[in-house]
């Protein structure tokens, strides 16, 4: 294979460390006129213009930015495919709005075509938005994991995902049995998992919507398989948490269940955990589980505010998601702009490069993949965005007026949104241009 080596100029930033445990200074790199080189889809080298520059062969094809930033793809820990019909549903709680919204919206994916069509326009909307691999919940229907996985293929991308497996306290156009829901994923896990880049999810939707027998398969599933993810829904919200203890009573709380089933460990990804104690966040950290925060949502649902200073204490891996149904927005920077309220409105802080790590490398942890993505650092896979400080009148008139890296990164999560994103590379490859 001839090749392909090609290099990209601009300011660059990217997390090397969570400033939890490093300090902020210590916690990411900055080139403010570096050099970015790609070579068959990995990075081959980072550092100052200057220097890299007398480095390379004097034909090389070589992208100059000028005002503009380029950090790692953003890293979405916890999305729901087939909401995206349903972003900004009115006025109600968890419970209701699944009821009201949700599991009609989803019934949507029995047909086949429905769920291909969603498919390429989420794919699109979150490369737009600058994400370059999320955990996304498929729908009930395998076909919605098919649909993804097909589209996600098509652009190289590192993606994870899984089909829904819910066979209680939900409608019947939209249940499967704890046998089928088995035998479905085990299909999708033959067909996709570490094909190319991507991963298989099992999913679970969360505990009140399957049986003790779903939920025990659902644990044997992740024995059967090397590196498979799990992901569900953990205590979002306090009416949830108390079905849940009615539901099963001889359990010792929302998070014994999952851990009765053997639903905890490296790959297994919690969404919420808004309500979440002291004990629950050390027996994640322990098995080195991680939480979703997810802002947008945790906000339009009226769930809570995620507590991240406990997560913290406990070293417990976090990343960030946007839920999108449940949540407003498939933009992270949005996303972390609404995770700083939630920070305020508990008399705390989010330092934009906690914000920075949380979007990246944090979410890269998250899902055990620091070692490919979520970083710029020579060797790992050239996912990365470009960042346009002149995306809107009011974001180049503001971006004028800052005097650090610091401020400039605070203000593109307060301000940017998808219209900040003006490129966006999967595997060195251009999968987005605004
Ligand atoms: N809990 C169970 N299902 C869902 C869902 O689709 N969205 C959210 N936010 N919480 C859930
Ligand atoms: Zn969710």
């Amino acid at each position: 294979m001839p090749l392909t080596r090609k290099a990209y100029r601009a300011a660059i930033l990217h997390s090397l460390a969570d400033p939890a445990e490093v300090g902020i200074e210590a916690s990411y790199e900055y080139f403010e006129d570096g050099l970015l080189v790609i070579e068959n889809g990995r990075i081959s080298a980072l550092g100052h213009a200057s220097d890299l520059l007398p480095r390379l062969p004097a034909d090389i094809d070589i992208t100059h930015y000028q005002d503009a930033l380029i950090t790692p793809g953003l890293i979405d820990t916890h999305i729901h495919l087939p909401q995206t019909g349903m972003v900004g549903a009115y006025g109600e709680q968890l419970l209701d709005w699944l009821n009201t919204y949700t599991f009609p919206c989803e019934s949507q994916f029995a047909d086949k075509a429905h769920a291909e069509e969603v498919a390429d326009v989420f794919i699109k909307e979150l490369l737009r938005n600058g994400t370059t691999t999320a955990l996304v919940f498929g729908s009930v229907h395998p076909q919605s994991v098919n649909a993804f996985f097909e589209a996600a293929e098509k652009l190289d991308l590192r993606m994870i995902a899984g089909k829904v497996m819910m066979d209680r306290n939900a409608p019947d156009y939209l249940t499967d049995t704890a046998e089928s829901s088995y035998q479905q994923s085990k299909a999708l896990i033959e067909r996709w998992h570490g094909k190319g880049r991507l991963h298989y999810a099992v999913t679970p939707r969360f505990a009140p919507t399957s049986t003790p027998e779903q939920l025990a398969l659902a644990g044997q599933l992740l024995g059967e398989y090397p590196d498979l993810y799990m992901q569900t829904h953990i205590s979002e919200n306090k009416q949830e948490i108390e079905w849940v203890k009615a539901l099963f009573p001889e359990r010792d709380g929302y998070l014994d269940v999952y851990d009765h089933y053997k639903l905890l460990g490296e790959r297994s990804v919690f969404a919420h955990g808004v309500h979440l104690c002291d004990e629950e966040c050390a027996r994640l950290a322990e098995t080195g589980s991680a939480v979703a925060f997810c802002p947008t949502s945790n906000l339009f649902l009226g769930s809570g505010l995620f507590n991240l200073p406990m997560a913290e204490k406990h070293k417990l891996n976090v990343g960030l998601g946007t839920d999108v149904g449940g949540g407003t927005s498939f933009s992270l920077l949005q996303t972390l702009n609404e995770a700083y309220k939630v920070m305020q409105l508990q008399g705390a802080r989010l330092s934009p490069f906690k914000s920075l790590y949380l979007a990246t490398l944090g979410g890269a942890r998250a899902l055990r993949l620091e070692d490919r993505i979520g970083t710029l650092q020579p060797g790992t896979d050239a996912d990365f965005i470009v960042l346009d400080y002149n995306a809107t009148p009011l974001l180049s008139y503001r971006l004028k007026q800052a005097n650090n890296i610091a401020e400039t990164l605070f203000v593109l999560m307060t301000l940017g949104d998808d219209r900040t994103v003006l490129q966006t590379y999967a595997a060195g490859n251009r999968v987005h241009q605004r």
